[in-house]
């Protein structure tokens, strides 16, 4: 499949919003870009595969979703990096802008769904996404941007500049009740 240039993509947000020096930081094979509504076929829940289970929903399903972030203005910032010579998909990660009531008004960042695929793994690329969505964080305005991760990955997040701080806590739902919420 030929590389497809921005002007020619439904973008989740303006490519603008992402750092021009964290792109230009990107080896000229691989191109850093908001998540786009053709982007399923392009491999986006193959790469996820590197962090958990994905199950595909098929692309109607996962094009409504992309529809849904989009519908919340200056929310979700899902972002890709994609090999041009196949037009695949390499690396993934998400922002997500949680307006609070407290810090008048203030905004928190939360990076969630950082995955490079397998082969890519080593060469910056997580380090890129990070940057690059820190940078759309710090942008927006909010006073933080924070993430959950396991023990194993607190060195490649010291090295894109994060500490550690506090604890996380979770409850999973019952499976029979985790579903898609009712919009
Ligand atoms: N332990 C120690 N150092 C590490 C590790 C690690 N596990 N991973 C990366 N680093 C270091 C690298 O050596 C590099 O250091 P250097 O600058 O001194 O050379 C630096 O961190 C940057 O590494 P990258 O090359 O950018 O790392 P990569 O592109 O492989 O991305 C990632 C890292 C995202 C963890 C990738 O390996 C991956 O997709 N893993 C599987 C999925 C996963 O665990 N995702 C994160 C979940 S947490 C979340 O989503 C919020």
């Amino acid at each position: 499949m030929p590389f497809t240039v921005d002007s020619e993509l439904d973008l989740l947000f303006p490519t603008d919003q992402i750092p021009v020096e964290v792109r230009k930081q990107l080896p000229q094979e691989l191109h850093l870009r908001p998540l786009a509504s053709t982007d399923h076929k392009r491999g986006h829940l193959k790469v996820l595969e590197v962090l958990t289970v994905v199950t595909d929903p098929g692309e109607h399903a996962w094009r409504a979703q992309f529809e849904a972030l989009r519908a919340a203005p200056c929310t979700y910032y899902g972002i890709v990096i994609v090999d041009k010579a196949s037009d695949r998909i390499v690396a993934v990660g998400t922002l997500f802008v949680e307006r609070k009531f407290l810090r008048g008004l203030g905004c928190v960042g939360h990076i969630e769904d950082i995955a490079v695929d397998a082969s890519q793994q080593g060469k910056k690329l997580g380090l890129r996404i990070i940057h690059a969505l820190t940078g759309i964080s710090e942008n927006s305005g909010c006073y933080k941007t924070i993430l959950n991760c396991s023990d194993k990955n607190i060195p490649f997040y010291e090295k894109c500049g994060f500490e550690k701080k506090e604890n996380e806590m979770a409850k999973y739902a019952p499976t029979d009740r985790a579903q898609t919420p009712r919009l």
